[in-house]
């Protein structure tokens, strides 16, 4: 037993040393520091040796994505590393995401939005330069939906709460708890769902209460049984509408009026990574995340953006906000995605 752990040290210790003398060492010694550093920033504590050795090659990897990347001085945004850092694509995507959109809504979508589904906002045409809902009061401060595929309620509420705002002149925020446990016909809590079903959920409840009423747990938990009487004062929405797909004008349209909730593909390492500037970087239109869009604008360089609300923390992007590329040249469905998927709520 004691020559097995004295094995297992020797390994170790080896791997450190050699790691540093190995062409590359300093970078390994200096990517030990930061992730030390970083640990404490994040105040991350590994349950062992292996688990530890193991997240930092994660970390060492992302590291050297972003330093790679912010090599190049003519990207409009930037990256580093973030508290998500020592995660792999594929467990950040499974656990900090969640949009899931249902079979074939893409397809009617595409016929509904063009045919059938009204679209109120169809005739605006004084579409200001730049608009942004935070400015105007609108937008609550950016949350964090820690380990949970939740997204699909913040983007939601975010999107209530604007339109709570604008049409009855109070700012409040609300609980993205009571959609988690409660609007379960078709989502599933931290598993995933979609913001549509969130405000049918709404809808048929007769409203959504406070934050404080009913706090963000990060896992679904039982509805609360005295919802109905909890949401009564907080805010109420009578329907909601579908902005026609892959139209990012019908989206502008949409967001001079009112915050927007959108699926998004943010699951890509300089998406993940990012923290500040007009993002223009590598993704598709695999939508598993969800955000809402409040506000639009230009760059002095003349770069037209979103601004996009995440619930990734205050820490993650310009303050929990990415300003994102709009009028996407040769790409109808928007930067990751953005004009595939857009919801807004009616007062
Ligand atoms: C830098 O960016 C500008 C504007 O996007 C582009 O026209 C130019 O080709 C880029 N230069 C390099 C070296 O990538
Ligand atoms: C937009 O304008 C057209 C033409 O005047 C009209 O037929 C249509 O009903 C209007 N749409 C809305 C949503 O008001």
């Amino acid at each position: 037993m004691a020559s097995t752990i004295l094995l297992i040290l020797t390994i170790f210790i080896s791997s450190i040393t050699s790691g540093a003398t190995s062409r590359g060492g300093l970078f390994e010694t200096s990517a030990v520091e930061k992730h030390e550093q970083w640990m404490a920033r994040f105040h991350r504590v590994y349950s062992d040796e292996p688990e530890k050795r193991n997240r930092f090659h994660i970390f060492k990897k992302n590291l050297e994505f972003v330093q790679r990347f912010n090599m190049n001085k003519n990207s409009t945004f930037m990256l580093d590393v973030n508290e998500f850092s020592d995660l792999t694509d594929e467990e950040f995507r499974a656990t900090h995401t969640g949009l899931v959109v249902p079979e074939g809504i893409n397809k009617i979508s595409t016929l509904e939005s063009r045919l059938v589904v009204p679209f109120r906002y169809e005739n605006v045409s004084d579409t200001s330069e730049s608009l942004d809902w935070r400015q105007e009061g609108a937008v609550t401060p950016v949350r964090y939906q820690g380990t949970c595929g939740g997204c699909w309620a913040f983007s939601a509420v975010a999107a209530v709460e604007g339109i709570t705002k604008i049409a009855k002149g109070k700012l409040v925020t609300l609980s993205e708890q009571q959609l988690l446990d409660c609007a379960t016909d078709y989502n599933q809590g931290c598993v995933g769902g979609i913001m549509s079903k969130a405000f049918e959920y709404i809808i048929r409840n007769q409203g959504i209460t406070t934050e404080d009423n009913y706090p963000y747990q990060a896992s679904q938990q039982t509805c609360h049984p005295t919802t109905q009487s909890l949401a009564f004062p907080a805010a109420t929405i009578s329907g909601y509408e579908t902005v026609p797909m892959n139209n990012e004008e019908a989206l502008l349209k949409a967001v001079s009026q009112q915050p927007v909730s959108v699926g998004i593909e943010g699951t890509g390492a300089a998406f993940r990574h990012y923290s500040g500037g007009i993002f223009d970087g590598e993704c598709g239109t695999d939508l598993h995340h969800a955000v809402t869009i409040v506000g639009y604008g230009m760059s002095v360089e003349g770069t037209k953006y979103w601004v996009v609300k995440n619930s990734w923390g205050q820490t993650w992007g310009e303050n929990g906000y990415m300003r994102i590329k709009r009028d996407v040249v040769d790409a109808p469905q928007g930067m990751c995605g953005l004009a595939m998927l857009a919801f807004y709520p009616l007062a």
